[in-house]
């Protein structure tokens, strides 16, 4: 097991015919802690397969350090650095069995001179043996021990993703990396094998770097998330503060499903007290949101809420609420979802999301009460999109 840190990590890519060059990756710091499971998140072409390739030492790094188990590796070659890669494509031999696919890796590292040589016929026997036993253990552990003599192309899509992973683990790495491996699954499967990687994670406890886009698997899976943006690493948290307290606006609208709702704000003192006047709502701020947004009053900006932080007025979840804000808002939409249900409202000018209980008395065309804790609130700077606080 090892740390893995990243000091000022960069990667340039230069476009031969237009000689432009694309900054994939910027200025990114950040230490992994030993036997951490973090996810690397972002939407397409932020730089996260860029990173990950760096760490493996598959991508010439342009400037910046990256350390494995303390040790500087930028001039280390791939093999060398105690990682195991599964990628998206986990492409498998398809001509051997799932046994041969698994041990193959350990046989080229382990077995000198091939399996042709006759002199060491003891020596070499003893290390097929020990890789036996890896692959069979390995192969318990993901339950496909029952698969080891079929061939790829006689399993599923689920079961070849754990034949990949199996050839990761026999490797008894430092490092996991892994890029969006659960993309080619269906939905389902999707959620039972991501359980099934925690549970190999708490198992083997082995550092892991998990490439992701999807904010639900990063949520659901990350020990901490790092969320990148533009090549640019935005805050790395754990996922319950990065929803609690996101940095900024884009942080706090990518994890969150739905999306937080952004209204343009007005901030205006009144008297003592510091008022917001949001779309529908006009509320005043309690002493710590007023400080930090006093500085703010004559001037615009950007209001956030959960859909999940709206309520209905009357409902449980707005009883408990000490001082709420309300206002009476024209229902558009309304999608049962089964568990809760999501209202399309009239957010003068723009649309907001709410997401209620199941049992709603929400009708599509007339108006609905909703109300929202204040201090459910956030807000951000129009022009740096950066969280106020
Ligand atoms: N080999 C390459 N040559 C030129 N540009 C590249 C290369 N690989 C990636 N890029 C660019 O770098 C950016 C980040 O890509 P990538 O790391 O694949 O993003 P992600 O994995 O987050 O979708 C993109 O703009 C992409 O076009
Ligand atoms: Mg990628």
């Amino acid at each position: 097991m090892a740390t893995v840190q990243l000091q000022n990590l960069q990667k340039s890519f230069l476009d031969a015919q237009s000689k432009k060059e694309t900054l994939a990756v910027r200025d990114v710091n950040l230490d992994i802690r030993d036997g951490e499971f973090l996810v690397l998140v972002g939407p397409s072409g932020c730089g996260k397969t860029t990173l990950l390739r760096m760490l493996a030492g598959l991508e010439t790094v342009s400037s910046g350090e990256i350390k494995i188990g303390g040790r500087v590796v930028n001039d280390v070659a791939s093999r060398d650095r105690d990682i195991a890669m599964v990628f998206q494509n986990y492409a498998l031999y398809p001509h051997m069995s799932v046994y041969e696919n698994m041990a193959f890796g350990l046989k080229i590292r382990r077995v000198p001179g091939g399996l042709a040589r006759f002199t060491q016929r003891a020596k070499r026997r003893a290390a097929l043996k020990d890789i036996d036993n890896e692959v069979r253990e390995a192969a318990a552990m993901l339950d496909i021990t029952h698969l080891l003599d079929r061939k790829p192309r006689a399993l599923s899509g689920g079961q070849r993703q754990r034949v990949a992973l199996g050839r990761a683990v026999v490797r008894h790495p430092a490092v996991f990396l892994m890029d969006e491996p659960l993309s080619n699954l269906d939905a389902k499967l999707r959620v039972q094998t991501r359980a099934e990687l925690i549970k190999l994670h708490r198992k083997l406890g082995v550092t892991t770097v998990y490439v992701t886009h999807d904010q639900i698997e990063a949520m659901t899976m990350g020990q901490r998330i790092a969320v990148m943006k533009d090549g640019v690493l935005q805050q790395c948290d754990t996922p319950l503060e990065l929803y609690r307290a996101p940095v900024n606006q884009f942080v706090a609208g990518f994890l969150g499903t739905p999306s937080m709702n952004f209204l343009r704000a007005r901030v205006e003192e009144t008297g003592n007290t510091v008022e917001v006047h949001a779309g529908p709502f006009r509320f005043s701020l309690s002493p710590a949101y007023a400080e930090a947004l006093r500085s703010y009053c004559g001037r615009d900006v950007t209001f956030g809420i959960r859909p999940e932080a709206l309520h209905e007025r009357g409902s449980p979840h707005a009883r408990d609420i000490a001082n709420p804000v309300t206002a009476s808002l024209h229902v558009e939409v309304i999608e049962p979802t089964g568990a809760n249900t999501i209202l399309f409202l009239q957010g003068q000018p723009e649309m907001l999301i709410a997401s209620v209980e199941a049992q709603t008395s929400a009708r599509e065309g007339e108006p609905l009460e909703v109300a929202f804790d204040p201090n459910a609130a956030h807000f951000f700077d129009q022009e740096t999109e950066e969280a106020i606080r």
